[in-house]
Formats: structure tokens, C-alpha cells, sequence
């Protein structure tokens, strides 16, 4: 045991009649960091955090919060912890100011200045009066961290926190959580997508099927993302094709859709693409299929789902 940790989540298992929803998983945040927990769909993110509120208890192993576990402290444990699962939810018929009065209340008071406080580093101090009915997703979301943050929390879980927000809500929903990670506060976060992990997280977890496919940090995640791919558009495909001959390194197919892709070390594919200048073949666009950390997040979850999305960069093995 080790008081130090904000979450100590040992051998968590949960099954719901035949699915195994979470398997055996090990998860350890430390206070102050910013974690990550990312997966597909079904990949068992909302099952974990649901055991860490207690909400739902698991077949087996220990989930500790601060050094306590459910057994030894009860509701207790969440001393310290807020946060919400899914999606928050407000009454739609009062501003945001009173549903987060009402939620005060229900806590017992906050010290003064709190509520105006939380709705500042939402940034939601101008809509405050609005009915939450006429709230944007995106500021329901940030109304949710406020609601929260109104507990004055050591930590923060937040179940996909971006999730079905635009461009502009979640830029604003990964800034937040940025602010609020520079505050000190440990933040728990799951996510689908691998872009906002690695832009948020000092840690990571990658679900898959219930199990844990990675752990470790995203630097440790770099270094084992795989090439590349590029779909490369020319004005002669076939003598693009024809030079890839003189570049053993690099692999040049076309894809489903008869473009080419071009997947190798980059220095090699470096050399190639200027095998084509010489070759006077000209580029019309070279651009990635999807990043290599996305490339992995695929590799590691093998998910069904998005493969459709993939291009063949799926083939180049991990090194
Ligand atoms: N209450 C429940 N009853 C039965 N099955 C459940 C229940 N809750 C979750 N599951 C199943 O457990 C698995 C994991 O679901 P979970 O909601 O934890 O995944 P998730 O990673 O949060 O997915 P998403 O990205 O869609 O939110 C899924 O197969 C799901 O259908
Ligand atoms: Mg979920």
C-alpha cells in the first residue's frame, strides 16, 4: 500500500452476467499527475471509474483512494474526489449559478467565493444566469467540472470530458483540464482519443477489452509508435511505383482506394521522396495517414470499430 497514490486500483476485475467488462487491470495515479485511461468503445473505461466512486463494486481485487479502501472508510473514501461519469446532470429549467448553489447545499455550504470561483476557471462567469436548458453540450460539460470543483477536490476523474463536444468545446474542455492540472490537482481522465491523452497526460493506461494492452508514459508511448504511413499523390503514379524499386527501405502500395502509401524508416522515406524529385516525378500531396501515435493506439486495441479508418500503414510491424 502506498498512501502516496491517489489511486491504487490492484487486479480490478468486473464481469456484467457474461461480458467481462474490466479484467484483472492495475492502476496506480499518483497525486498530481495527470492520468490517462484510454480505449475504444466497450474497452471497460466507465466500468473502472464507476468501482472508483463506488458506484458499482468489483468481483475482485482493491481499489484504494488516498491509502482507503470502500471495506475500512465507506462513502468516506470519496473525501477529496469529485467528478462525473458520462455525462453531468443539471436542472434545465435554473441558471448555472443555482444549479451549483443547490449542489453547495447539498454539500453542506462551500466557503464563500467558491461557487463564483469555479464558474470563473469554467468560464462560465457570464452565462451564469442563463437556464442550463439553453446551455450548449460543451458548456454543460465545463458546468460539470464547476460542480466539482466545488468540492474542493485532491482529485478529479472526468469520464471522457471532451466527448460529442465540437472543435472549439473541446479545445476549451483540453485547456481546462490543463489549467486545472497546473493547479496541483491529481486529474483521472478517460478518453477515446489518443491525441488528447498525449496533449493532457503525464500517464496512460490503454484499455482494451476489459485488460490493460499498455502502460507507462506517453514518452515511453513515442518511443514505440511505429513509422508513418503517407498516401502520396503524384502526377505519375506508376513511376513513383517504379523508383520505390531503388528504396528497399520503404514499402509503396496502394491503398483501398488505389492512392499510394508510402510506410518506412524516415530517413528512408526521406531519401525516396527526394528520389522522386530527381526523378522528376512530381508531388501533388504527401501527407500522414494518421500519426504514429494513433497508428499504435490501433495496434494495441486491434479495434474493429475503426479499422475501416485505417490505412495499410497496419502492416508495419513495431520495432
Ligand atoms: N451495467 C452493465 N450491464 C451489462 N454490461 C455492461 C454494463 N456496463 C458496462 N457493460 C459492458 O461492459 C463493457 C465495458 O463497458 P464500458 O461502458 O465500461 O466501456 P467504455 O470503455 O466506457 O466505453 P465507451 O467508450 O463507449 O464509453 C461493454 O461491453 C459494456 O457493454
Ligand atoms: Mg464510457
Amino acid at each position: 500500500m502506498n498512501n502516496l497514490l491517489a489511486v491504487d486500483a490492484e487486479g480490478v476485475t468486473k464481469t456484467f452476467g457474461s461480458v467481462l467488462a474490466v479484467d484483472d487491470i492495475t492502476v496506480r495515479v499518483a497525486a498530481g499527475e495527470v492520468y490517462g485511461v484510454l480505449g475504444p468503445n466497450g474497452a471497460g473505461k466507465t466500468t473502472f471509474l464507476r468501482m472508483l466512486f463506488g458506484l458499482i463494486r468489483p468481483d475482485s481485487g482493491t481499489v484504494r483512494i488516498f491509502g482507503r479502501t470502500w471495506d475500512e472508510v465507506g462513502v468516506g473514501v470519496l473525501d477529496g474526489v469529485a467528478g462525473f461519469i458520462e455525462s453531468p446532470k443539471f436542472y434545465p429549467d435554473r441558471t448555472g449559478r443555482q444549479n451549483l448553489a443547490g449542489l453547495a447545499l447539498l454539500d453542506g455550504g462551500t466557503r464563500p467565493g467558491l461557487l463564483e470561483e469555479v464558474l470563473e476557471i469554467v468560464d462560465l462567469t457570464d452565462r451564469a444566469d442563463r437556464k442550463v436548458g439553453g446551455y450548449s453540450y460543451g458548456m454543460r460539460q465545463r458546468l460539470g467540472v464547476a460542480a466539482s470543483l466545488l468540492r474542493e477536490p485532491r482529485l478529479l476523474v472526468l469520464d471522457e470530458p471532451a466527448n460529442g463536444l465540437d472543435p472549439a468545446g473541446i479545445r476549451d474542455m483540453r485547456a481546462l483540464v490543463k489549467r486545472l492540472a497546473g493547479s496541483g490537482l491529481t486529474v483521472l481522465l478517460s478518453s477515446h482519443h489518443m491525441e488528447e491523452v498525449e496533449e493532457i497526460c503525464d500517464n496512460v493506461t490503454i484499455m482494451s477489452r476489459g485488460a490493460v494492452a499498455f502502460h507507462g508514459t506517453i514518452a515511453e508511448l513515442r518511443r514505440m509508435a511505429p513509422d508513418p504511413g503517407h498516401v502520396l499523390a503524384t502526377t505519375d503514379d506508376a513511376r513513383a511505383l517504379a523508383v520505390a524499386a531503388d528504396h528497399p527501405e520503404v514499402t509503396v502500395a496502394p491503398d483501398a482506394d488505389g492512392a499510394l502509401v508510402v510506410t518506412g524508416p524516415r530517413p528512408a522515406v526521406s531519401a525516396y521522396v527526394a528520389g522522386l524529385v530527381r526523378a522528376d516525378v512530381e508531388l501533388l500531396g504527401f501527407t500522414l495517414t494518421q500519426t504514429p501515435l494513433e497508428a499504435l493506439f490501433f495496434m494495441l486495441t486491434d479495434d474493429f470499430d475503426h479499422q475501416t479508418l485505417v490505412r495499410p500503414v497496419r502492416e508495419v510491424a513495431l520495432r
